[in-house]
Order: structure tokens, then sequence, then C-alpha cells
């Protein structure tokens, strides 16, 4: 794979572990994030040398042009973005000009400046509340959150740009992605990173519905792994691939393993149901699986039982 690699919100959960995939690799590593939610502290474990990080927004069009035409990049990894669906529904629009506008900015300078590739993270949140599962890559998808909207606009700008110059586009429908680095000291934040430290942490949890809501967990390692498999493997100008296990898990039964590996005691209270909720979401992964080999390697247990290890 190409060397030259721009990682945008690599300061973020999942963007600083595909930094540190890139810099293992010897690849010429580029942050580009605006700290917002990411932390220079996510990039620290790294030696000092082996990446370099540019403090900016995705917003600032003169910055990310001038960042392409300074650097040669070959291949753009896109992150950067507000994470959560709750943010979005209750600031729909700096959510938008983030989410939208600020990755408009980045594909299009992708494109002009002759990058070769660039695989950015869309989101399950695309297939919304449709009750069939498991979701598969061609169903017509229904986002129910301005954030779920926002992503499915993201995949249909990239499609049109991969028309217009010689840039190959992936978009990875991220499920429900969990591991070491993901903050939880934001009630925005992903629930497992919300439930570990609370269990750890002696507090009580709080449950939104009933608890059988249930979501494809997929630890962060795997969805660095299908990151660069595609980036290597699909050939095509536009592809669309969901990022999951294929296996479904309740909040309880969530709740209940976390509890189990903490040996704390029970302390749940429950809520009503959070807006723009997702029912269930469970990925069909066989087509990035036949097109690229991808394999998960970590099912629910072994993820959380590694990450309640490292904490
Ligand atoms: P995160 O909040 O840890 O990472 C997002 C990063 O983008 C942060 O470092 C933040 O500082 C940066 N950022 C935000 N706005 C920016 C801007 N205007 N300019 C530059 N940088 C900016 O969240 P994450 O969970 O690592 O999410 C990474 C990507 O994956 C996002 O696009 C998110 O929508 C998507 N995604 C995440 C999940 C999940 O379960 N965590 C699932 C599906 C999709
Ligand atoms: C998550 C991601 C989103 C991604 C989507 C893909 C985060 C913050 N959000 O959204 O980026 O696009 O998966 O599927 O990573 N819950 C509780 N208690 C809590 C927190 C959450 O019960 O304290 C519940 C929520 O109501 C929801 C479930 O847990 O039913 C998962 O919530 P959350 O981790 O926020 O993820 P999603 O909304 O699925």
């Amino acid at each position: 794979m190409s060397k030259n690699i721009l990682v945008t919100g690599g300061a973020g959960f999942i963007g600083s572990h595909i930094v540190e995939e890139a810099v293992n690799r010897g690849y010429n590593t580029l942050v580009l994030d605006d700290l917002s939610t990411g932390k220079k502290e996510n990039l620290e474990h790294l030696p000092q040398d082996s990446y370099r990080l540019i403090q900016g927004d995705i917003r600032d069009n003169n910055l990310i042009n001038q960042v392409f035409k300074d650097n040669a990049i070959n291949c753009v990894f896109h992150e950067a973005a507000i994470a959560s669906v709750q943010k979005s529904i209750t600031d729909p629009e700096n959510t938008y000009s983030i989410n939208v506008e600020g990755t408009r900015n980045v594909f299009e300078a992708a494109v002009d400046h002759g990058v070769e590739r660039v695989v950015f993270a869309s989101s399950a949140a695309v297939y919304g509340d449709d009750p069939k599962i498991p979701k598969v890559e061609d169903m017509s998808p229904k986002p129910i959150s301005p954030y779920g909207e926002h992503k499915l606009e993201n995949e249909k700008m990239a499609a049109k740009l991969s028309l217009k110059g010689s840039t190959k586009f992936v978009a990875l429908r991220y499920f429900n992605v969990y591991g070491l680095r993901q903050d939880p000291a934001s009630e925005y934040s992903g629930v497992i990173s919300i439930f570990i430290n609370r269990i750890l942490s002696g507090q009580k949890i709080t449950i939104y519905g009933d608890g059988k809501q249930t979501r494809d967990f997929v630890y962060v390692k795997d969805v660095v792994a299908a990151n660069y498999l595609v980036a290597e493997k699909i050939a095509r100008g536009f592809a669309i691939f969901n990022v999951g296990t294929g296996l479904q898990t309740d909040l309880n039964e969530l709740v209940g393993i976390i509890f189990s590996l903490s040996s704390n005691v029970d302390n749940i209270k429950y809520e009503l149901s959070r807006a723009g909720d997702i029912r269930h979401s469970l990925a069909d992964i066989i087509n990035l699986r036949r097109e690229t080999g991808y394999k998960f390697d970590y099912e629910i247990k072994n993820g959380l039982s590694q990450l309640i290890s490292h904490k």
C-alpha cells in the first residue's frame, strides 16, 4: 500500500488505533485533528517522531488544501466527525457543519490533489430503524437521526466524486465500536466505555429503555484491520462495507458480562429510551469477508475482558 497516510480525527478513539497501525507499518503518518473530543495523550504512547499532528479543523478549507498540497498524501483514513447520535439531535447545525461540510472539504481536496484512496467512517446509523436484520449493504437506507442522515450524505458525496477523478472511496459502515481510548467522560460516549468506567468505579449505570435493544459490538482492533484490508484490496471507484461481527448482544446481556468480569454488584437504573435510538442493529459481514478476507478476532467476551484487563 502507498506510504503517505493522513488520518483525520487521528487523535480520537478509532483514529488513534489507525495511526498506531500506520506507525507500526512504518508509513509516513500525518494526523489532522482539532482535539475537540480527541486528545494528544491518545498518541503519546507512540514514538514522538513517528507521526506528525496538525491541530486544525476539517471545516477550514484553506488548511485542508494546504495539507494535501504540502504532503503528497496517497491514502486518507477519514475519521473526524461528531460521533454521537445524541449530539446530532441536540446540536444539529454544528454536527452538520462538521460531519457534512467538513467531510466535503476533505473529499474534494483529496480528489483535487489526486489522492489514490479515501477510506472513511460511515455508520450503521444509515440503516435506521428498519426492522430487517442483519443489515446488508444494498438495503435501502432509512436513517432516523441527523447523524445517520449526515453519514448517508457522505456516502452519496463520495459516490459522485469517485466518478469525477481517480480517487477511490470506500465507506465503512461501522457498527458499535469499543476498545481502549474510547472516552468514558462524556454522556455522549459509547455505551461500553461509559458502563465499564462506572461499573469499575462502583457507580450506578443507566440503561435507556428496557435493555432489550441489541447492538453488534465490534472491537476496535478488528475495525482497524478492516480499514487496512479495504485500502489494500478494493480496486473499484466506490464501495460500501459493513464492519461488525455478525453477532448480536442486548444491553442487559452486555452489563451482565461486564459485572461478571469485574466482580462488582449490580447497580442499574432504567430510564426512558432515547430519541433517535435504534432498536436492533446487526451487521451482515459476508461482503467484507468475501472481498477482503476479513475475519474478526474478538467476540464480545474476549474484547471486554481484554479491555477490562487494561483498566
Ligand atoms: P472520537 O470522538 O473519539 O473521534 C473523532 C475525532 O475527530 C476526535 O479526535 C475529534 O477531536 C476529531 N474531530 C471532531 N471534529 C473535528 C473537526 N471539525 N476537525 C478536525 N477534527 C475533528 O470518535 P470515534 O468513536 O473514534 O469516531 C471516529 C469515526 O467513526 C467518526 O466518524 C464516527 O462518526 C465514526 N463511527 C464511530 C462509531 C463508534 O461506535 N465509535 C461507530 C460508527 C461510526
Ligand atoms: C454508536 C456510535 C455511533 C455509531 C453507531 C453505529 C458512539 C458514541 N456512538 O451509536 O457513532 O455511528 O453506534 O451503530 O460511539 N445507552 C444506555 N446507557 C448509557 C449510554 C447508552 O442505555 O449510559 C444505550 C443507548 O440508548 C443505546 C445503546 O446503549 O440504546 C448504544 O448507545 P451508544 O453507545 O450511544 O451507541 P449508538 O447510539 O448505537
